[in-house]
């Protein structure tokens, strides 16, 4: 298992018996932490993006039912599982699209099954939500080496890598998805400048993707979205690499608005299109990315930076936050149980009965 200490930027933390996050909404001009000892502020901050990015909205959601279990059993210590399901309902409830989210729960709903009596119930839902934490942390790393040898077996001439949204350190338990390859990339001097979309209309990409890069030294370039596509056409890039927020049976992905025109481009202009998610990001009872809930949000992201209004008061918005990229447009999905390359219905089946590769 990778130690916690290896990951240069953390947004979540188990410590003085509460939940610390990150707030990702003053990133990158303050680092403020946000302390949370009840699951009303741990919904309230998944759904208001003080944490956000499909594995790190799991993980806060497991820690979010160990505080359920330490307050409700001190409320009332006979009904005390009954009430926790509704704060799983509460949590489950906080955003839409990422699977990670409900792949959390149930894993915290099947810890509070066999709960044994021979220790405290909270310290043993404790022990899960951290071992959720380590293992994600550890898929990571282990899809960065995979990611990086897939980009090394192409060889591709052109040395420039397009990211979208944050899929890094902030978005996980550490190290990141898209962006742990793109670590492993540099580290091992495969890429030598990576693009980030400055991802519209939560500006991800230009607060968060570019912190993180810039931190660690990576050549970066920031980037309108709409620049990528004059940038695949110059010839300088050989990679989109992304994340995932949900990966149904056939290979779909619902990611980041913004990811499926990355995908278009890149298949017209020879690209190559890689995500990387770990397998709680797969949801295998849906059988395509038709049936994936797409979230939207409110209008006011989209008509105004900051508080300051830039667009007239009597428009209409439409705010989806995430899309779906086709599995015929990906070349490969890189997880930490293996790679898949053009992805189909079997290539995945197969891929999710292995074990992981760490
Ligand atoms: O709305 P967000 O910021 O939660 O969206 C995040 C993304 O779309 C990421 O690309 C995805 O969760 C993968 S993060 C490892």
């Amino acid at each position: 298992m990778v130690s916690p200490q290896e990951n240069s930027v953390s947004a979540i933390e188990w410590r003085d018996d509460s939940l610390w996050l990150l707030d990702q909404r003053l990133l990158p001009l303050e680092e403020v932490w946000l302390q949370h000892q009840d699951v009303d502020a741990v919904v309230a901050s998944i759904r208001d993006m003080v944490v956000r990015g499909a594995p790190a909205i799991g993980i806060t959601a497991a820690y979010g039912v160990v505080i359920a279990a330490r307050n409700r059993r001190n409320e009332d210590a006979y009904h005390w599982l009954d009430l926790v399901q509704q704060d799983i309902d509460a949590l489950a409830a906080s955003r839409p699209t990422a699977v990670n989210l409900f792949w959390a729960l149930d894993q915290m709903r099947r810890a509070l099954a066999r709960l044994s009596d021979d220790e405290d119930p909270v310290v043993q839902l404790l022990r899960e939500a951290k071992s959720i934490h380590e293992a994600d942390l550890a898929a990571n790393h282990t899809m960065g080496k995979l990611g990086a040898g897939l980009i090394a077996q192409y060889n591709m001439p052109a040395r420039g890598v397009i990211t979208h949204c944050n899929t890094g350190s902030l978005a996980t338990g550490g190290y990141g998805t898209a962006l742990g390859v793109i670590r492993s990339a540099w580290e091992q001097k495969l890429i030598d400048r990576v693009f980030a979309g400055e991802t519209r209309p939560w500006w991800q990409g230009a607060r968060l993707t570019a912190w993180e890069l810039t931190k660690d030294a990576i050549p970066t370039t920031l980037m309108a979205d709409s620049v990528a596509a004059s940038l695949m056409q110059q010839g300088s890039i050989s990679w989109v690499i992304v994340g995932a927020d949900r990966i149904t049976a056939n290979g779909d992905v619902a990611n980041k608005i913004g990811t499926y025109s990355l995908a278009v481009l890149a298949k017209h202009h020879g690209v190559r299109f890689m995500v990387a998610a770990p397998t709680t990001t797969f949801d295998m009872e849906l059988s395509n990315g038709r049936d994936i809930p797409i979230e939207e949000r409110g209008p006011e992201e989209v008509v105004a930076v900051k508080g300051h209004r830039l667009a007239p008061e009597n428009v209409d918005v439409y705010n989806p936050v995430f899309d779906v990229t086709p599995a015929e447009l990906i070349d490969a999905i890189v997880t930490e149980q293996g790679v898949v390359e053009r992805p189909s219905l079997a290539g995945i089946a197969q891929l999710m009965e292995k074990p992981a590769l760490h």
